[in-house]
């Protein structure tokens, strides 16, 4: 399938100008009704590789292909008329060589219409992000927690506490150094995202961090209540639709074996009615 053109869109340069600006407003979404309800209302939407376990049900992130992105991602695109979308690399997809990483972010771009890719890492991916960048492709890194190395990181655990905050900050400078236009931090203490919020001059974007960073990102199926799974402390529940949904659900089945629906408004005559519709 070819690119979408969205022309409104910003791009990676007009978020990178949003430095200290108004907080910047972002959320994930995996398919196209989720992209239409926030368009209006996000400056970027991440189709984020959390879709293997909010939509699919895997145990972490580590399971997502390169196949699994591109659907999402062009079903994302369709709903997307003034948000700029940005997706993430799967795990084991750009971590072997630059080459590599080439490769797949260009046909993640290619294939989607994404207008920027994300990938996670700070020091260790510095050049990875450099390469990408001075070839066309426009990079948000993740650092902080970064949920593709739960195996090496010992879990969901936040990051850059102490001795580590040196670590987070070399990661925060780093990247930015490589050319990313912005960054994402996950999971770290608020001193330290609001000290590297003030140190970097590229936007960073919060989830688990401080009301200080740049802009704000979150999984929209956890702050609306579809995922319930588990519920991270950064997660603010703005509405509970999963339990509304079950409620529908479980009404739905009983009318059917109650055999209370479907009633006369939703069957068909042998002769068409005014108020039918062909839908
Ligand atoms: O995959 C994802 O959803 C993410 C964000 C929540 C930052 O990486």
């Amino acid at each position: 399938m070819s690119a979408t053109a969205r022309k409104k869109a910003p791009n990676a340069e007009d978020i990178r100008a949003r430095k200290g600006g108004t907080p910047l407003v972002s959320l994930t979404a995996y398919t196209t009704p989720m992209a239409q309800l926030m368009d209006a209302h996000c400056d970027f939407v991440l189709v984020g590789d959390s879709v293997g376990m909010v939509l699919h049900g895997l145990s972490s992130t580590l399971g997502v292909t390169m196949e699994m992105m591109i659907l999402h991602g062009q079903a994302v695109a369709r709903g997307l008329n003034k948000a700029m979308m940005v997706i993430d690399m799967p795990f084991a997809s750009y971590e072997e060589s630059t080459e590599q990483a080439f490769r797949n972010a260009a046909r993640l771009m290619a294939e989607t219409g994404a207008g920027a890719v994300k990938l996670e890492g700070g020091v260790e991916m510095a050049e990875t992000i450099r390469f990408l960048v001075n070839r066309g492709i426009p990079v948000l890194a993740h650092i902080g927690l970064t949920p593709q190395s739960i195996n090496t990181l010992g879990g969901y655990k936040v990051q850059g506490r102490a001795e580590n905050a040196d670590a987070v900050v070399a990661d925060a400078r780093a990247v930015a150094k490589a050319g990313a236009f912005s960054v994402v931090f996950e999971k770290v203490p608020q001193v330290l995202a609001d000290r590297i919020t003030e140190e970097v001059d590229i936007p960073t974007i919060g989830i688990g961090a401080s009301a200080g960073c740049d802009g704000q990102i979150l999984v929209v199926e956890d702050m609306v209540g579809f995922f319930t799974a588990f519920k991270p402390k950064f997660v603010k529940r703005y509405a509970e639709l999963g339990p509304l949904a079950e409620a529908a659900i479980a009404e739905y089945a009983s009318d059917v074996r109650a055999r209370a629906f479907p009633t006369d408004a939703h069957v068909f005559s042998e002769q068409p009615t005014t108020a039918e519709t062909t839908a």
